[in-house]
């Protein structure tokens, strides 16, 4: 069986390392890449309402419909999280109605009756953090979710949300070139019980050593209005990737392994969510689960990419 972690102190256990399916089109070999990531021993599927490819056009729901066609006859193999709460035009949003609108519309797109794990996916400035997890802890009485988390939320809004009911998973961007998670959530994740979900771990594909030029980058790709993949940022921190690169090879393992395996060495409680739309890399990164980094890795991996050594922002331009 694939190693497995508990992610918060509610409960819920999922494999070590999961799978995100943001990037995934709609097509029989996202399903494949899925069955083949069950088989395999992965359990947590990672999702969003406005996951898909007609998010630009404001509709939502094409990436938990792809998840929920590859789960027919399989739900028992898996952990679904998806998140609600980013709207096309109007921002972040919070508030009662708009949740349980969005659980009942996600519910319908995955064809389930429960979600195992439902997050918000960004703070709501307009709704105060505990009327939202007030009408998410009822959906939890009502049956049709079972554990709550958040996405990119401050430290401060943790420890409200969670005093309204435990919080069991907050997933942020966390990998090599982006750390800032290290400063003041983890701790507080730490010491209240909360798992920890890094999204992008693999900074983006970035830190697989794949992306040699800002060309490699097909045309449409989103990652091209990102300030890291871009000009002299881009130059800076190719470095970075071949000081990996090089410890990777010295290793015996590949640059994206080497990359989840200091991520797992960060807590207990830490499980990330690699994207892929290929089975060969959903192995290729279960292998970070047979790399074992020394207390001297560590501290070789600190120099070679120390917190904020990435040139520019995490941030897209949207
Ligand atoms: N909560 C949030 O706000 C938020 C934001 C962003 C993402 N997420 C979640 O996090 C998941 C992962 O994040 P992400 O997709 O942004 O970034 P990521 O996991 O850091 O990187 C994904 C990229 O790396 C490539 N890749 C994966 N494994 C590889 C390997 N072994 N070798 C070479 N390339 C490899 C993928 O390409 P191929 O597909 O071609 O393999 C893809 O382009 C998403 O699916 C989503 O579920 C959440």
């Amino acid at each position: 069986m694939l190693q497995r972690r508990k992610l918060g102190n509610q409960g819920l256990e999922v494999s070590a390392i999961n799978l995100g399916t943001m990037m995934m089109p709609d097509n029989d070999e996202s399903v494949h890449t899925i069955h083949g990531a069950l088989d395999l021993g992965v359990t947590m599927l990672d999702t969003a309402d406005l996951y898909g490819e007609e998010f630009m056009l404001g509709r939502f729901g094409g990436n938990e419909k792809l998840v929920g066609r590859a789960l027919k006859d399989r739900r028992h193999q898996a952990i679904v999280a998806t998140k609600f709460g980013v709207t096309h035009a109007q921002g972040p949003k919070g508030d009662p109605a708009y949740i349980k609108k969005s659980v009942d519309a996600s519910l319908y797109n995955l064809g389930l009756d429960y979600i195992d794990l439902y997050y918000q996916h960004r703070p709501d400035p307009n709704t105060p953090i505990e009327e939202t997890i007030g009408t998410m802890a009822d959906l939890v009485k009502q049956g049709k979710i079972r554990y709550i988390g958040l996405s990119e939320a401050p430290a401060d809004l943790i420890r409200r949300a969670h005093a309204v009911h435990p919080l069991t998973a907050v997933q942020t961007e966390y990998s090599l070139w982006s750390r800032e998670v290290e400063d003041e959530v983890l701790p507080v994740l730490n010491e209240l019980g909360i798992g920890l979900v890094p999204y992008s771990p693999l900074g983006r594909g970035f830190l697989t050593g794949q992306i040699k030029t800002y060309e490699d980058l097909p045309e449409d790709d989103y990652r091209r209005y990102y300030p890291r993949f871009q000009g002299e940022n881009f130059t800076k921190n190719i470095e970075i990737v071949s000081l990996i690169e090089q410890m990777a090879m010295q290793k015996g393992c590949t640059p994206a392994q080497l990359s989840l395996a200091w991520l797992l060495a960060q807590g207990e409680q830490i499980t990330p969510i690699p994207g892929t739309k290929r089975l060969d890399r959903v192995q290729e990164n279960l292998g970070a689960l047979q790399v074992t980094l020394t207390a001297d890795d560590l501290a070789e991996i600190e120099r070679i990419s120390p917190k904020g050594v990435a040139a520019g922002s995490r941030f897209g331009a949207f």
